[in-house]
């Protein structure tokens, strides 16, 4: 399936964040020098999506300006010679074609979706939910691409989780095709335990038709009396197949403190920059675990 667009809802209040979302969009909290935005563009552009529209709200245009060009620094780093951090500057920006579109109100995830109808219009698209940070290459709006593709339908990232904490996440009911892949019967949006249908919960990547929007329309507030994008998902059902596919990888919560935390410093080790001091600050740490 060839998916040009994706919709990236980042009109949040961020409130598991706070105090520093006060003035900051979560969006743009860093994994050591970039925002967790950059990350989902750089998934989204690695999967030959060409068009990224992101779904923000009043009072958090710093998202937009960056992805703006800076023409003062960008000729102050020409004269330095700073060329690396002139790249740097410039790479969110060549990304992607990325637009934005306002939420006027906090209604909700599918809400959050449907404001992006016009933009996105009558084709597939992703949805990348930016707090959700995977790492692993091929990315994972890649590996759905294929599973889109071989089964004709539309893809739900998923992942298990202990039974204790799925009351914080969307829920399929799906039936094994092996694989990695699910064939999904239903989805309830953040069941009790006991309510859960299993312990696959809903990672935030999603390949969906534009079926979608009639379906969120229709959509009423559920979960947190909120419009939710799973249960505009569960009238999709009626007349198309969905999959759930275990992505490869590694997902960070970056809409937490410490799962950011944690991203930061994996990455660190990762990044051949940063991992010979990232790997000492670790060893230093863990030597004052005791202390503690
Ligand atoms: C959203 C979705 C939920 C999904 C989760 C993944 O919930 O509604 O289905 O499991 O993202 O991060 P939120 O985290 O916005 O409450």
């Amino acid at each position: 399936m060839q998916v040009k667009k994706a919709v990236i809802p980042a009109a949040g209040l961020g409130t598991r964040f706070l105090p520093i979302t006060k003035s900051v969009p979560k969006e743009l909290l860093p994994i050591l020098d970039r925002p967790m935005l950059q990350y989902v563009v750089e998934e989204a552009a690695e999967a030959g999506v060409e068009e990224v529209i992101v779904v923000t709200a009043r009072g958090k245009e710093s998202i937009a300006a960056y992805f703006q060009p800076r023409p003062e620094l960008e000729k102050r780093l020409t004269e330095t010679g700073a060329t690396d951090l002139l790249d740097s500057i410039q790479h969110a920006s060549t990304l992607a074609d990325v637009s934005f579109v306002i939420q006027e109100q906090p209604l909700g995830l599918g809400h959050a979706v449907l404001t992006a109808r016009e933009a996105v219009g009558d084709e597939p698209f992703v949805v990348i939910l930016p707090d959700d940070i995977i790492d692993h290459q091929p990315g994972v709006i890649s590996q759905m691409l294929e599973v889109s593709d071989q089964y004709n339908g539309g893809v739900i990232a998923v992942e298990q989780v202990p039974w204790e904490v799925i009351h914080n996440y969307g829920v399929v009911d799906a039936d094994d095709r092996g694989n990695r892949t699910h064939f999904v019967r239903g989805l309830v949006e953040k069941p009790a335990k006991e309510d859960a249908p299993s312990n696959l919960s809903i990672v935030g990547r999603y390949i969906l038709p534009p079926d979608i929007f009639d379906c969120l329309e229709q959509t009423p507030p559920g979960a947190r009396g909120e419009i939710q994008l799973t249960d505009g998902i569960q009238l999709l059902l009626e007349e198309q197949d969905v999959y759930a596919y275990e992505f490869q990888g590694t997902r960070y919560d970056g809409g937490t403190p410490v799962g950011l935390l944690r991203a930061s410093l994996e990455y660190g080790l990762a990044r051949e920059d940063t991992r010979e001091s990232v790997s000492a600050l670790i060893t230093g740490l863990s030597r004052k675990l005791a202390d503690y």
